[in-house]
């Protein structure tokens, strides 16, 4: 995810450009960029950094001028953050620029492509294929090149365009990301969200997929993708500024949990070409595959979770050894790497400092590393042998949620993928796990639709708790890890989470009257044992919540309250009810007042050991 903006108008464009990049730097951070036009030349200036490294660069704005311009704050996906990775990309004779957010899916084809046509490529990403092709097409008409590009990209994007023919015209496009226009007497703008022209106006036009819009320094004009004209109908935001840059959220968690069908989609479907599963990026072949003797996961807090429910996917389907370890104990404990072993890396942030240090100690015995991060370009995924990005865009709540689902999503890639070169699967049933994959992203929001006002009033219940309590059995009990942690880390709750059948073992002893505890009841061949144990714990006085599948009747038996998600195959379930979990937690510490977005004692990324 990245922010570009857009100006034209009768106002320098460079320092409005800066201001309006200030309030989307929540959409990525890890580079920036302008491009302005001085009615004769396009001037670029970029860099890696934060959006304070370009602001001196560029003294403000004040060394670029001109009244039209575009700008782009970059969330890394293709080509690591560095100032030639960085946004606005322009064409060879410097007459084109362009911002981008999303991803080309089709780039590399198209960069062949360009190659053979004589065209060279100065950076790493997606996006310079877009400027290039456009400068492929381009014969004087700006319109006719914007649509013959859209014909060719496969993939997301939402598009500033400027050509240096064209001073008084800012062009924009979109497909599948987000894209306004605002008007105002200032001058007229293009931007990914509100917030970063909310300043000038509220007037605004939401984009839609297909449609490209001409901007000049008099008004907008709307065309479809065969260039007929649109008649649209303005906006007016009634958001505050707040709120604006949590996209109308109260906080960035709840922002995030909602854009989570996104993340996993991101995730899932570049990875997924003619109904197989193709992950380029983990630089294994088949052979390699198939010698495969033992899987390490390593990894702290919620990406070890993500790891647990590896280890059960990756073991049941493709028949894999598979050891998860925290990283703080991993590295201390001298494992033994058989011949053909290796060791996954999760993390969201890529500098966590017992995931490095545990990366480094594998490395050090000669392990191949897989790395699965959400931060292009991080230490984890500088220093892994391979990288597997999850798409989760930037997180800005410490408390993980869509990174975590996409971490989720990332393990399932890897079991299926696995299984099938070891044809430890059948072609239907890998088809049908594929199916059932495919629908998690339409089934987390579905849940998310039904299930909120429900769960914010039972959250309302349990906001005076003081103990809580989450069983499950298999995978569940990776449910149930990451649900503890969650209502832990925002509400300061204080819960545990327990494999259902170990309660008998000590742990029972702490259940008293009211004493609330939460079971997950996805599984269904480990559903009755975990049933006896909710039995055993509310024979005791406790709290009954059960979070299991629609058809489960007898959780209504023995439960207080139920919540239930839509049935999917049991490998994936935890997808659905982890969303449950988020909501849970997120609203007991919202009933609670908690600044949950940054929650005391925690950081979002523990680069200290
Ligand atoms: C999860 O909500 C926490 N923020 C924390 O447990 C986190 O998952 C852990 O610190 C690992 O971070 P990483 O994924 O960036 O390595």
């Amino acid at each position: 995810m990245c922010g570009i903006v857009g100006y034209i108008g009768c106002n320098q464009a460079a320092p409005i450009l800066l201001e309006g990049l200030t309030k989307l730097e929540y959409r990525g951070y890890d580079s920036a960029g302008l491009a302005v036009c001085d009615g004769t030349r396009i001037h670029v200036s970029k860099c890696k950094g934060r959006l304070k490294v370009l602001s001196e660069l560029t003294k403000g704005g004040e060394t670029l001028k001109g009244t039209l311009g575009i700008g782009h704050t970059r969330w890394a996906t293709h080509g690591a953050p560095s100032d030639t990775n960085s946004h606005p990309h322009y064409n060879t004779n410097e007459t084109i620029a362009v911002v981008h957010n999303g991803i080309i899916e089709n780039y590399n084809k198209i960069k062949s492509r360009l190659c053979e046509k004589g065209y060279r490529f100065q950076s790493e990403t997606d996006t310079e294929v877009i400027v290039q092709l456009l400068d492929r097409y381009y014969t004087g008409d700006p319109l006719a090149a914007i649509s013959k590009i859209m014909t060719k990209l496969e993939g997301s994007y939402a598009l500033g365009i400027i050509f240096k023919d064209y001073p008084d015209e800012l062009y924009a496009v979109r497909r599948d990301n987000p894209l306004i226009v605002g008007v105002s007497e200032e001058g007229n703008f293009i931007a990914s969200d509100v917030p970063a022209i909310l300043k000038y106006t509220r007037k605004v036009f939401y984009v839609e997929n297909g449609e490209i819009v001409r901007l000049t320094r008099e008004g907008t004009q709307f065309f479809n993708s065969d260039l007929e004209h649109l008649a649209k109908e303005a906006s007016i935001v009634e958001w505050d500024m707040a709120a604006a840059e949590k996209g109308g959220y109260e906080h960035f968690m709840l922002k995030e949990i909602y854009e989570q069908p996104k993340a996993v989609k991101d995730t899932l479907h570049p990875r997924i070409k003619d109904g197989k599963i193709v992950i380029d990026e983990l630089n294994m072949n088949e052979d390699d595959i198939r010698k495969l003797e033992k899987i390490f996961i390593v990894a702290c807090g919620s990406a070890y979770h993500a790891g647990m429910t590896g280890k059960y996917v990756i073991e049941d389907l493709a028949r894999i050894p598979v050891e998860v370890d925290l990283a703080s104990e991993f590295r201390y404990r001298n494992p033994i790497y058989p011949k053909n072993t290796l060791t996954i890396i999760i993390s969201q942030s890529g500098e966590t400092a017992d995931s490095l240090a545990a990366l480094r100690e594998a490395k050090k015995n000669n392990c191949r590393v897989l790395g699965i991060v959400n931060v292009v370009g991080s230490s984890i995924a500088r220093e892994a042998d391979n990288v597997m990005y999850t798409w989760a865009g930037p997180e800005i709540a410490v408390a993980t949620t869509k990174a975590y689902s996409t971490q989720l999503t990332a393990m399932y890639l890897l079991a299926l993928h696995f299984a099938w070169i070891r044809q430890t699967l059948d072609r239907d049933k890998y088809d049908a796990l594929l199916k059932e994959l495919l629908s998690i992203p339409g089934r987390i929001e579905d849940i998310i639709k039904k299930n909120t006002t429900e769960i914010q009033y039972i959250a309302s219940k349990f906001v005076a708790v003081r103990d809580c309590f989450f069983i499950g059995r298999g995978n569940d009990y990776s449910a149930a890890l990451e649900g503890s942690l969650k209502l832990k880390e925002i509400s300061y709750i204080h819960s545990e989470a327990y494999p259902a059948g170990e309660l008998k073992h000590g742990p029972i002893a702490l259940i008293e009257e009211g004493t609330l505890v939460i079971g997950l009841l996805t599984q269904e061949k480990l559903n009755k044992k975990t049933a006896s144990n909710i039995v055993e714990v509310k024979s005791r006085g406790a709290f009954i919540l059960s979070i299991t599948c629609e058809g489960d009747e007898e959780a209504d038996r023995i439960s207080d309250l139920v919540i239930k998600i839509p049935a999917v195959d049991r490998h994936f379930t935890i997808s659905l009810s982890v969303i449950i979990l988020q909501l849970i937690a997120y609203y007991i510490a919202a009933c609670k007042g908690i600044d949950l977005d940054k929650p005391r004692n925690l950081a979002k990324s523990v680069t200290v050991e």
